[in-house]
């Protein structure tokens, strides 16, 4: 389904702001929901992704639970009435407060992420006389193709537990009397729209499950962590990610007893398609080289171009049929030469005024502004609530 933009609206709202399609968001977690049921997987969305409260309750209302890195994280999951025992907590530097904070709400697990936190999480566990729950995030050394500032579960990664001392964090999870041990957790890396990285990763999984056979131990759980990619050339043909084919990949690779259960923990997959940034042209600047189009958006609502050299497709959206192109460098306002959304976008000739869509940016996009250059955070809107000025 395309999304369609409610220009006459827009025109009364001061740019640059997030519009978020909650019709297609709500279609999203449908086809989740049902794809996860059909194939017993056990769903904790990745708040990172995007915390807005009102795509956040949307998650909720669907059943999921939370995928959450901190203590704000588990916080504004637990605001938006995520159940705690569906929180997985997660993340290489978790602080004693944050610690403290998931024994308090008795959240479903911890994903611990080294020996040294094991200890801090069984000592805050014994002062509260509580047993924490814990699942040992375990780096696969599996490549994930993706930009190499998302990819995580290779041995040169800050994240997990390197599988060399896999043996002897389990004997010394398992002898802690405030650890409950529970399951084990992995997550490669991010933008992965190639299933073989998940069936290497599935692969992986189960040579470790041998290695722990041999220990006497069979996790409750397998945790496979997130990283479903989108298609971020073709936002409306691809609307929807293929979760059936990910799930039958992960089911059909992995061998799980009976007992155990599968998990995941989808952030951008779930919230990416539906939301766009709007923002209008300040300028075009020509020169004898180039044309600039130069936005009111800029990196500080959304960083990805110049944090990843993430393509996200450009848009123009206020002339329905302008028949001629032009090649522009389309670039924001800020202080920095990365400050730069896409070079030599062919788009409908722009003018101050013009009305540009940033599509695919519902993930890692207004989570992720920020107020350099002492720039307000952008505003947010919702399909819902501007439908009565529809155009069509
Ligand atoms: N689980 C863990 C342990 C993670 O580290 C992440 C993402 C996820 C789940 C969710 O992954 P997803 O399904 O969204 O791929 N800011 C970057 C992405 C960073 C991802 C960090 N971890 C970007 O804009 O591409």
């Amino acid at each position: 389904m395309a999304t369609q933009f409610p220009l006459k609206a827009f025109e009364h709202l001061r740019t640059p702001f997030y519009y978020y399609d909650l019709d297609l968001l709500r279609q999203s977690l449908d086809v989740l929901k049902n794809e996860a049921r059909k194939h017993r997987v056990h769903v904790h969305y990745a708040v990172k992704a995007n915390a807005n409260p009102r795509i956040l309750s949307h998650v909720q209302m669907a059943g999921f639970g939370a995928d959450c890195v901190s203590g704000g994280e588990i916080r504004a999951a637990i605001q938006c009435g995520f159940s705690a025992d569906k929180i997985v907590f997660a993340g290489v530097g978790k602080a004693d407060w944050e610690i403290n904070l998931a024994l308090e709400h008795d959240i479903f697990c911890f994903n611990v992420e080294s020996l040294p936190e094991l200890e801090i999480i069984n000592e805050l566990a014994a002062q509260k006389s509580k047993k924490a729950r814990v699942a040992l995030r375990i780096n696969p050394d599996v490549q994930a193709d993706t930009h190499h500032y998302i990819r995580t579960g290779s041995k040169e990664n800050k994240f997990g537990i390197n599988l060399s001392d896999l043996e002897s964090i389990v004997e010394a999870a398992q002898a802690m009397a405030h650890i409950d041990l529970v399951g084990i957790h992995f997550h490669i890396g991010s933008q992965i729209t190639e299933m073989n990285n998940f069936a290497g990763l599935a692969a992986r999984v189960n040579d470790i499950q041998e290695r722990l056979l041999r220990m006497h131990w069979i996790p409750e759980h397998v945790n496979l962590g997130g990283g479903l990619g989108i298609d971020y050339h073709h936002p409306d043909e691809a609307a929807i990610p293929d979760f059936a084919d990910y799930f039958a990949t992960l089911r059909r690779m992995l061998k799980l007893r009976p007992e155990q259960t599968l998990h995941v923990e989808p952030g951008r997959s779930v919230v990416g398609q539906c939301g766009s940034l709007i923002a209008r042209v300040l300028y075009v600047k020509d020169s004898s080289e180039k044309h600039f189009a130069i936005l009111d958006a800029g990196m500080t609502e959304l960083i990805r171009p110049a944090l990843y050299q993430a393509y996200h497709k450009i848009e123009h959206i206020s002339t329905a049929n302008n028949a001629d192109f032009q090649k522009y460098d389309v670039v924001g306002p800020i202080c920095e030469s990365s400050d730069c959304f896409g070079k030599e976008v062919e788009l409908p000739l722009l003018k101050r005024g013009d009305l540009v869509a940033i599509r695919s940016a519902g993930a890692y996009g207004e989570i992720m502004s920020s107020n350099y250059n002492c720039r307000p955070n952008p505003a947010a809107y919702f399909s819902d609530d501007l439908q009565g000025y529809n155009q069509a």
